[in-house]
C-alpha cells in the first residue's frame, strides 16, 4: 500500500534511496575504481563500435542522459525514439549495440526496435525493471535496475535508477572497448555510492511545494538545461504536464532564444537546471528569460552564481556532473507532484494514460 504517503508517486519519490542502494548493491567497487557488473561476462562489449539506445518517454530521457554518457566517455552513442525506429533508425552491423530501455519491458514501440535491431544483426541488450519481461527474454542480455515495483502511471524512481545503471553500464562499455576503466570512475564512485545519502538530504529539506504553490496558476511551465541537464528538462516537462494536466515544455537552454522565447512571459516560470556544463552560458539563457518577466527558478548547489541572480531556488546536494542531473530531477518531480496535488488531480492514474502501453 501507500503507507503514511498520500499518493503512490510520492512514496516512491521517497523510495529513490533505495532503489538506488538496491541497483548498486555488489555492482560498484568504490575502492579498486572498477565498475564490478557481473551481469556481463568479462569483455562482452569489447568489439562495440557505437550504441544505439531505444526508448519511449521517461525511459527515453533517461536513454539520453545514459547516452551523453557514454559519448563523454569516447563511444559513438545516439539515442532514438523506439516509436521512430523503423522509418529513422541509423544502420546496424554486428559491432553495434543496441540497448532498449524499458521500465516494464513490455512497451511495444520499444519491442518493435529491438526486434528490428536483432533481425539486422546488432548485439542487444535491455534495461529493465521486470525479471522475465518480453524485453529480457527477447534482447540477447539484460540488466535489471532493481527498483522493486512503480505503481503510479508517473515514472519517478524507475528514472534516476535507470539513469544510474546507464551510466555504468556506459563505464563498463567503455572499459571494455578501451581495455582499461576510465580515470573519471575515482571521483565518480564515491560520488555514485553517496547518491542514496544526497537524495535522502534533498527529501529532508526540499522547498518544492513552496515553490510550487509560489508559481501555481501559471499559464505555462518551462524547463531548460544543456548537457546532461537537457534530457532533465525534458524530464521535468514531461512528467508536469502528465500529471498536472497543465503546459510545460522542455528546451535546450541555448534553444530558447531560437523560438520558444516568444512564449515567454512574467506568467510563464522557468525552471533553469544546472549540471556544471557550461552553466554560464545556461545563466545567461535563462537571464534572457528573466529580462522578459518570466520567474527563474535554479536547480543547483547552494552557493552557485545563479542562486543570486534568480527569483527562487530549488537546492541540490553538491556531487558529480555526471550525477548532478539526477538530484535536479527529483526536485522537479516534487515540483510536478505539489503542483498537481494543489490542483487535486488524480496524481497516480492521471486520464488517457496507462502504465504499460503495449499498443504501437
Ligand atoms: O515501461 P517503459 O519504460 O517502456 O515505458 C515507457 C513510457 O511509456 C513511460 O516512461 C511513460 O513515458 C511514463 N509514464 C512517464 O512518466
Amino acid at each position: 500500500g501507500k503507507g503514511e504517503y498520500d499518493h503512490f508517486m510520492l512514496k516512491e519519490i521517497h523510495e529513490q534511496p533505495t532503489a538506488l542502494s538496491q541497483a548498486l548493491e555488489g555492482r560498484i567497487d568504490t575502492q579498486n575504481a572498477r565498475i564490478a557488473l557481473a551481469d556481463f561476462e568479462p569483455g562482452t562489449f569489447a568489439d562495440v563500435d557505437s550504441v544505439q539506445f531505444v526508448a519511449c518517454g521517461t525511459s527515453y530521457h533517461a536513454a539520453l542522459y545514459g547516452s551523453l554518457a557514454l559519448k563523454q566517455a569516447g563511444i559513438e552513442s545516439t539515442a532514438l525514439l523506439a516509436n521512430e525506429y523503423s522509418v529513422s533508425a541509423p544502420p546496424v552491423d554486428d559491432d553495434t549495440l543496441v540497448v532498449a530501455v524499458t521500465q516494464s519491458g513490455e512497451t511495444a514501440d520499444t519491442l518493435n526496435a529491438l526486434r528490428q535491431a536483432e533481425a539486422e544483426g546488432a548485439m542487444t541488450v535491455t534495461v529493465t525493471n521486470v525479471v522475465g519481461s518480453t524485453a529480457a527474454r527477447e534482447a540477447d542480455e539484460a540488466l535489471f535496475i532493481r527498483a522493486g515495483p512503480e505503481i503510479g502511471v508517473a515514472a519517478t524512481k524507475t528514472f534516476s535508477s535507470q539513469a544510474v545503471m546507464l551510466t555504468l553500464l556506459g563505464q563498463r562499455i567503455a572499459a571494455d572497448r578501451h581495455g582499461e576503466p576510465s580515470a573519471d570512475l575515482e571521483t565518480l564512485l564515491p560520488d555514485l555510492a553517496a547518491m542514496p545519502d544526497a537524495i535522502d538530504d534533498l527529501l529532508a529539506e526540499t522547498d518544492a511545494e513552496a515553490i510550487a504553490e509560489r508559481y501555481h496558476g501559471s499559464r505555462s511551465y518551462f524547463f531548460i538545461g544543456r548537457g546532461l541537464g537537457f534530457p532533465v528538462a525534458l524530464e521535468g516537462a514531461l512528467k508536469f504536464k502528465e500529471i498536472t494536466y497543465e503546459h510545460a515544455e522542455g528546451f535546450a537552454s541555448g534553444e530558447l532564444k531560437h523560438g520558444p522565447l516568444a512564449l515567454v512571459t512574467p506568467d510563464t516560470p522557468v525552471f533553469a537546471i544546472f549540471t556544471g556544463q557550461e552553466d554560464e552560458k545556461t545563466l545567461k539563457n535563462a537571464e534572457e528569460a528573466q529580462t522578459r518577466g518570466a520567474p527563474v527558478i535554479a536547480v543547483c548547489p547552494e552557493g552557485h552564481r545563479a542562486v543570486d541572480v534568480a527569483d527562487a531556488h530549488l537546492e541540490i546536494p553538491e556531487t558529480d556532473a555526471d550525477l548532478a542531473g539526477l538530484l535536479a530531477n527529483v526536485q522537479l518531480q516534487l515540483v510536478s507532484y505539489y503542483a498537481a496535488d494543489l490542483l487535486d488531480r488524480p496524481i497516480d492514474k492521471p486520464r488517457n494514460l496507462a502504465k504499460s502501453v503495449t499498443v504501437e
